[in-house]
């Protein structure tokens, strides 16, 4: 079991370059069910998810092929016709984002059969949302032995108004409308930049959408789509973790290749507690700061603070002045790293929807703690690096699914950093 040990005491400066998104790839990957043929993309991460997600793609009949070497961030992955409509649960337990494949599966060949996701750490994660779309859009969904039947003769376009905004609803909705016929609007559409991302490869691919980005998507359905080549647009998360362990160990650090503008809600944040962040078209820059104030924090749907922060942001209060109100409002239990970071020192109230953090300089201490899930490992990890002494952080196959080589980013910035197996 892969664990990493985090020295403190070296103050990260320079520059280092995000990878490409996870949260864009893992739909965009998925989408290549509507085109029989040979999809190319660029700038995909090397990540577990991706693995996961080639996997299935496979199981499903499709081919993928890695680059190597210098294009080892090139996979092409060729579509012909399936040989099953199953997404099997040993494949969708590894990873939720797997019922992203039953928009597509029911658009192109009008049957899915995909295994119930089941909980994970941070919440329940129900799909309701995303089968009420599929019905929406004229599709009988029927749920036994664990798995959704889905099945639908031609996908109508319709109306869909989502009461709860959600990412991969919107996602899984996007990729049936294209195929559908008529007109399909997506009311309180989810606004993520992953999901702009997503619906440009599919416009690439031929499909008519209009209004990404805001909560207002229009898809006119076309009958068919050709496969294309698309890069990976830079992973927000990634880049703002790598932010904050510049910000964190009073470094001068450059985020390049990434959208600074994806994180206008954290660069806020980070300028109301106090440090000098300067931004260009595809760069952000942290200065150096001794100590900077406790700011409280509320996550939500983008383009507010996005939950995928909010861990790492919290390690960064902890040794802030004064004390933050984090507010946790996307999931319903994503505060699995507030046990950790109080294993370090870190002085943290947690309620149900709230912690309050009272921050205090220098206040952590090196211990062995324990990752519980992807964003929860970057937080111990960023706390480690300013916890006296040496801090072990186990379970880390958690930071393996959505950060590629984090430790040898940091390394490159300064930190001490290195996986013991
Ligand atoms: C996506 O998850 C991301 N994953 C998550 O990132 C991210 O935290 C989340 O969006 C919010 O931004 C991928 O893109 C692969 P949601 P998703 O549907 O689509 C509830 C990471 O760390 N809900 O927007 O699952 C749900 O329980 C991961 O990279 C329903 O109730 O998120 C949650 O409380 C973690 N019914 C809220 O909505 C549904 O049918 C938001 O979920 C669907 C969702």
């Amino acid at each position: 079991m892969d664990k990493m040990l985090v020295i403190s005491g070296n103050v990260l400066n320079g520059t280092v370059a995000t990878s490409g998104a996870k949260n864009a790839a893992l739909p965009i990957l998925f989408s290549t069910l509507l085109a029989e043929g040979e999809h190319t993309f660029d700038n995909v991460p090397l990540l577990k998810d991706i693995d996961s997600t080639a996997d299935l793609l496979k199981s499903l009949g499709c081919e993928t092929v890695r680059g190597q070497g210098d294009s080892q961030h090139t996979l092409k992955i060729k579509v012909s016709k399936l040989k099953t409509f199953e997404a099997h649960y040993d494949l969708v337990r590894k990873m939720r984002a797997s019922i992203l494949c039953l928009g597509p599966m029911l658009a192109k060949y009008g049957e899915a059969t995909v295994s119930l996701p089941g909980g994970c750490a941070i919440g329940t994660r129900p799909i309701d949302l995303h089968l009420d779309a599929m019905k929406a859009l004229g599709a009988e969904i029927e749920l036994r032995d664990g798995y959704v039947f889905a099945k639908a003769k031609k996908l109508q376009g319709g109306t869909v108004l989502f009461e709860k905004t959600t990412v991969g609803g919107t996602e899984n909705l996007l990729m049936a409308a294209v195929l559908a016929s008529g007109v399909t609007t997506i009311e309180n559409a989810a606004k993520e930049p992953e999901i702009v991302d997503l619906a440009n490869y599919l416009n690439k691919m031929g499909a008519k959408i209009v209004g990404q980005g805001t909560s207002v998507i229009k898809i006119t359905g076309v009958e068919k789509l050709t496969p294309a080549r698309h890069s990976i647009m830079p992973d927000r998360i990634e880049a703002g973790t790598l932010l904050i362990a510049g910000a964190i160990t009073g470094g001068d650090v450059t985020v390049t290749k990434c959208q600074p503008h994806d994180l206008d809600a954290l660069i806020m944040k980070m300028r109301e507690a106090g440090f000098k962040i300067d931004i260009t078209e595809d760069t952000m820059r942290v200065h150096p700061l001794k100590t900077w104030k406790a700011v409280d924090i509320i996550t939500a749907p983008h383009p507010l603070f996005p939950t995928d922060l909010q861990a790492q942001f919290m390690a960064l209060m902890t040794i802030a002045e004064g004390t933050s109100v984090i507010t946790e409002t996307v999931f319903e239990n994503r505060f699995m790293h507030v046990n950790e970071l109080m294993r370090l020192g870190a002085d943290i109230t947690p309620k149900t929807q709230v912690a309050v953090v009272r921050g205090k300089p220098k206040a952590l201490s090196g211990a062995p703690v324990m990752a519980t899930d992807l964003r929860a490992s970057a937080s111990l990890v960023l706390a480690g690096l300013v916890a006296k002494g040496s801090t072990e952080v186990s379970r880390i196959y958690h930071l393996d699914r959505g950060y590629e080589n984090l430790e040898g980013k940091l390394v490159s910035l300064g930190a001490q950093v290195q996986r013991m197996h």
